[in-house]
């Protein structure tokens, strides 16, 4: 499982598909921090479905060099550029579509060099970069900040537990300053939503992040938590080599103080299930946002977890340049 480089997107979506029926009776983000809950695995769901073997024709890859497989690096012109930063301002989705005018369409891309270990001089370029592209944000034209790499900070499960505490200290500051709304991360093969966060604290203006690596992976589900009896790696375990290694330290305060680990799922984690599925962000306004996990085991309309991601400016005011 590789490291993939970090890229911050900025989008403003305006959907006018419904694909559910979201809205009446859910919850909000005003109505958190939510008390943490864990939906255990149903392993019942995998019904006959077995694990590919890995000389599965299926499952091995035939890459060629530098390929684009996802959004990041499809943008890029070379994989040593791609943090991408990239503002949407309009988009056809369904069946029927048209070309739109590329004089009315706005759709900003840009994107700096990327280099490891993101401790050294390369993070100091890749966070100046970062700080540059965030401040030029207009936040009255450009509402959403969503930003989304690899590897989460903010996970429960074992696998990965707290791998990415270099880049967290480093960059959680500024994506805090200028009130980042969402994080997206993989990494994890599991589902997780957390409540508002920075730096482990319940926060009202912090992100929301949220895991979404559960898209399925021969490598199998993450299922086990961190804050279960025994499943608390030893500290200087847990450094990911590429990202800067080793940051971690034990909490500070709260129930988990003096450790590395919680002992019950940590009151920054909202929501976990280990179940594989997918979500759909779907950007109201420029304070309300929809979002909907689905399992794939269950049909379309029903959603596992469901959320509005409310913004509140004048609560968190946050700093933008503005062009
Ligand atoms: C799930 O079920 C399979 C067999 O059906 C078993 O081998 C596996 O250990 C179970 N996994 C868990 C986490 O219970
Ligand atoms: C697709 O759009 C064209 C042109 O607007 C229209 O003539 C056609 O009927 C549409 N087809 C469908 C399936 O909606
Ligand atoms: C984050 O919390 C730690 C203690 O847990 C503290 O030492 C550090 O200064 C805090 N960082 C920020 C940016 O507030
Ligand atoms: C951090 O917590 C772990 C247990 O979670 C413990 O083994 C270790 O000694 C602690 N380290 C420090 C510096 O307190
Ligand atoms: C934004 O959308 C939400 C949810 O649909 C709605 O409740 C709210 O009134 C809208 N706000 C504005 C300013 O349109």
């Amino acid at each position: 499982m590789g490291f993939a480089p970090m890229s911050v997107i900025e989008l403003v979506l305006v959907l006018s598909l419904s694909f559910f029926h979201g809205g009446e009776g859910v919850l909000s983000t005003l109505d958190g921090p939510f008390k943490p809950v864990t939906v255990p695995l149903d392993n019942s769901s995998r019904g006959k479905a077995v694990d590919l073997s890995d000389t599965d024709p299926v499952v091995q890859r035939v890459v060629e060099g530098f390929e684009p497989e996802q959004i990041s690096l499809s943008l890029s012109a070379t994989y040593d550029s791609v943090w991408i930063s990239w503002i949407t301002g309009e988009f056809h989705i369904g069946y029927n579509i048209t070309s739109l005018d590329p004089k009315t369409v706005a759709s900003v891309v840009q994107y700096g060099m990327y280099g490891l270990p993101i401790t050294d001089e390369a993070t100091e370029d890749q966070y100046k970069w970062l700080e540059r592209d965030l401040a030029s944000v207009d936040r009255e034209v450009t509402p959403w900040l969503v930003a989304a790499w690899h590897p989460p900070w903010y996970s429960t499960y074992m696998a990965h537990y707290r791998e990415a505490e270099c880049m967290r200290v480093e960059m959680e500051d500024i994506l805090y300053k200028y009130g980042v709304d969402i994080v997206f991360n993989g990494h994890v093969h599991a589902y997780e939503r957390s409540n508002r966060v920075y730096n482990y604290t319940l926060d009202p203006c912090g992100p929301i992040h949220i895991v979404v690596g559960d898209g399925g992976n021969r490598e199998k589900m993450a299922i086990a938590h961190a804050d279960e009896a025994g499943n608390c790696p030893e500290p200087s375990t847990t450094p990911d080599e590429y990202m800067g290694g080793f940051c971690a330290f034990n909490f500070t305060s709260g129930p988990a103080e003096g450790k590395f680990c919680w002992d019950r799922q940590p009151d920054y984690s909202a929501y976990r299930e280990s179940s594989f599925g997918h979500g759909i962000l779907e950007v109201q306004n420029e304070t309300h946002a929809l979002w909907t996990w689905h399992r794939n085991k269950d049909m379309y309309n029903l959603a596992g977890d469901e959320i509005y991601i409310v913004r509140q400016p004048d609560r968190c005011p946050v700093e933008s340049g503005g062009t």
